[in-house]
């Protein structure tokens, strides 16, 4: 049987036919058909009693190789919309246990690597192997070893918070009883919301949920795409607390944000990237200490030079949409 084990109890891929049962109530309230995103690129088909997921590959059943310090390897990735290259020839890695920021103005490219690394545009050239699996050519596997948080996520407006997490514990085949989604509610400040349906909830809420479920398999790599956008600073610092969190527990973080006091609180090391072009990676300090003789950046700079100064200084003034 093709089956895919990620760590403790999940189960991504459910059984050759492709059927995972769901919870009795969850499956009525779906009504007769209902499509969920459970991963990136997997879209599943809800009937009332189940879900049917995307064949194997036979690929999947090889055994996984070795793998070196680095969960995330891009090498020579670009991605083109038509004639326009919006990522253009841009390589790094994420190293295990490790808050990679990737930092950019709008339109810079952003969205456009994290989804080709999450497998849901196909790059014109390059390659993703995170976990030794390479996106492309192992897709299931790797997107095993994914947790994704877009930059716009919504679920069922009319399921209960409850509902939803034992939805996606379902799908994801991780098992877990309502006395532990009681106490994992409480950790992450939803304990008064289990019975609320998701529109109820707040922008921060929504976040706090969304985020709660993108590492509900514990994957090896979390992607998370302008977390903070639009959040007040209260939730901000809660979100940042939460990634530190994931991180201890053994997680790789590689996040996207235009926000420098994020990247300098949150982040070992970050790249900036314009227009498609991958400009540097290091750690902030490092980042600052090698750029902040550069005229460009000394034009820009009030006093000592600041990461923020360093990145208008590279990527320039001109407000970009
Ligand atoms: N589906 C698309 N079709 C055409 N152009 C796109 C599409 N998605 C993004 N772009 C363009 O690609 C560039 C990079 O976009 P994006 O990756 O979303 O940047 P960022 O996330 O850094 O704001 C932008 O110029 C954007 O307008
Ligand atoms: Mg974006």
């Amino acid at each position: 049987m093709a089956e895919t084990r990620v760590r403790r109890q999940v189960k991504v891929v459910p059984s050759d036919d492709g059927q995972v049962s769901l919870p009795g109530d969850i499956a009525d309230l779906l009504g007769d058909e209902a499509e969920l995103q459970i991963g990136p690129g997997q879209v599943v088909t809800l009937q009332p009693s189940t879900a049917q997921v995307e064949p194997v590959p036979q690929a999947a059943v090889r055994p996984a190789p070795p793998t070196g310090r680095a969960i995330l390897e891009v090498r020579n990735l670009s991605v083109l919309y038509g004639t326009f290259k919006a990522v253009d020839d841009v390589s790094f890695q994420v190293l295990r246990g490790e808050i990679f920021g990737l930092l950019g103005p709008n339109g810079a490219g952003k969205t456009s690597t994290l989804s080709a690394i999450e497998g849901l545009l196909r790059p014109r050239s390059g390659s993703v192997v995170l976990d030794g699996f390479d996106v492309q050519h192992r897709p299931i596997e790797a997107k095993a070893r994914m947790g994704v948080q877009l930059q716009a996520t919504s679920f069922q407006a009319q399921l209960t918070i409850r509902q939803i997490i034992r939805l996606y514990a379902g799908l994801y085949g991780v098992a877990i009883s309502d006395a532990e989604i009681d106490d994992q509610l409480q950790l992450v400040g939803l304990a008064a919301e289990a019975a609320k349906p998701f529109k109820q909830l707040s922008g921060g809420q929504q976040q706090r949920l969304s985020l709660y479920i993108a590492v509900i398999h514990e994957p090896a790599l979390l992607l998370l795409d302008e977390p903070t956008a639009g959040l007040d600073p209260q939730s901000r610092r809660q979100l940042w607390g939460r990634i530190e969190e994931i991180r201890k527990r053994g997680g790789s973080i590689l996040l996207t944000t235009h926000s420098m006091e994020e990247a300098q609180a949150v982040c070992d090391r970050v790249a900036i990237i314009d227009h498609g072009k991958l400009l540097t990676a290091e750690t902030p300090l490092d980042l600052i200490a090698k750029h902040k003789d550069d005229p460009r950046v000394r034009a820009v700079a009030h006093g000592d030079v600041t990461l923020e100064d360093v990145f208008i200084g590279l990527t320039g003034s001109a407000v970009r949409d």
